[in-house]
């Protein structure tokens, strides 16, 4: 095997094996061990026309200790449960998401990267409708898969300021829609202005609410915090995907003395910020150095256009050094695997 681990991007990278289960008349079946790369499924299956699927991400990381540790896979197993009631997926029982997870990581433990690389193994469940409908309905039979790739930083600048664009000319998510849950229309509702920011030399887009165009929303695939006066704030709003990151930094920003507040953030208010960034498991924390609003005429600057601010880098640091297992998981939100 000849991986160049230092130098992963964010990327498909064959592994030796993934795990599947069906959910066939009514009930779940047991966890198949596969080595393919395709799956069959009848050309009318519901992921495929309506949208019937749902994904979640996670990591596996590899201590000094050389022992495999998981990042509060709990809480996606949560998660995926809501998305399935969201959009009438069979749910996934909290105990079948955990040993599949746990399968599939030990399954490909060759492919965990070495500490010290700064890069981890990305997990990805998808549950997907693969029963027959044309009418508008939900599938009666589901596959649950979960695949791996070892993976570098979403973002190419790793633990580097980044520089994001608002679009006003694209929402991701409805007011009432399913940006709440992990499904794939939200993902599809983002390509255009994703691609936009990318063309004119943006990282990613920053959303604000669809309905009245005043709150920031959610940063691309990540949630979007900003600091000042010593507190962590992060905006609130049902078109938000609530983040396993996000939810543990504000456990350590407390934890560091500071303020968090989770309420809607005036886009006016990133005139105030000292700091702001983007977490979320692909993007860990990324630092943001320039907003520009550019139908509003403006731009955005924070801090240094080339290092995170202090206050970001102290948040980035204990949040790895808990997921590495280099500092004490005083929170117990990492399970070390046998
Ligand atoms: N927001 C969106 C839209 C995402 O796709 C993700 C990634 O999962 C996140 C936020 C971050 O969530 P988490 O920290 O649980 O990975
Ligand atoms: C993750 O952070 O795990 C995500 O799912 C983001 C993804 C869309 C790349």
């Amino acid at each position: 095997m000849n991986i160049d681990w230092k130098n992963l991007g964010f990327g498909i990278t064959k592994t030796d094996y993934n795990v599947r289960c069906y959910y066939r008349d009514g009930k779940w079946g047991e966890i198949e061990v596969s080595s393919s790369e395709e799956i069959t499924m009848h050309m009318g299956a519901t992921c495929l026309h309506y949208g019937q699927e749902s994904f979640e991400g996670l990591k596996a990381y590899r201590g000094t200790d050389n022992r495999i540790r998981l990042f509060r896979y709990d809480e996606n197993a949560k998660r995926m449960a809501r998305s399935a009631q969201g959009i009438l997926l069979a749910e996934v029982p909290e105990s079948l998401f955990q040993e599949a997870v746990e399968k599939v990581v030990h399954l490909n433990e060759r492919f965990i990267p070495p500490h010290g690389t700064g890069a981890s193994l990305y997990v990805r469940p998808l549950l997907i409708g693969t029963g027959p409908q044309v009418g508008v309905k939900p599938a009666n039979e589901f596959l649950f898969i979960i695949f791996v790739m070892p993976v570098g930083p979403y973002f190419k600048a790793g633990f580097k300021p980044v520089d994001v664009m608002i679009t006003r000319k694209h929402d991701r998510a409805a007011p009432l829609g399913t940006g709440h849950i992990k499904v794939g229309g939200n993902y599809a509702a983002s390509l255009t202005s994703v691609a936009e920011a990318h063309q004119k030399g943006f990282a990613t887009t920053l959303y604000l609410d669809a309905k009245e165009k005043k709150f920031i929303d959610e940063c691309g695939p990540a949630n979007f915090f900003g600091i000042k006066d010593n507190t962590y704030i992060t905006p609130e709003s049902h078109s938000i995907l609530p983040s396993i990151t996000n939810m543990s930094l504000m456990t350590l920003a407390e934890d560091m003395g500071m303020k968090v507040e989770k309420r809607p953030v005036p886009v006016e208010e990133l005139e105030e910020f000292e700091e702001v960034g983007a977490c979320g498991t692909a993007a860990v924390i990324t630092p943001i150095a320039k907003i520009v609003d550019a139908e509003a005429d403006k731009i955005h600057l924070f801090g240094d256009s080339n290092n995170a601010g202090p206050i970001t880098t102290k948040l980035y640091e204990r949040l790895i050094g808990i997921q590495y297992g280099d500092i004490e998981d005083k929170f117990g939100w990492v399970t070390v695997l046998d």
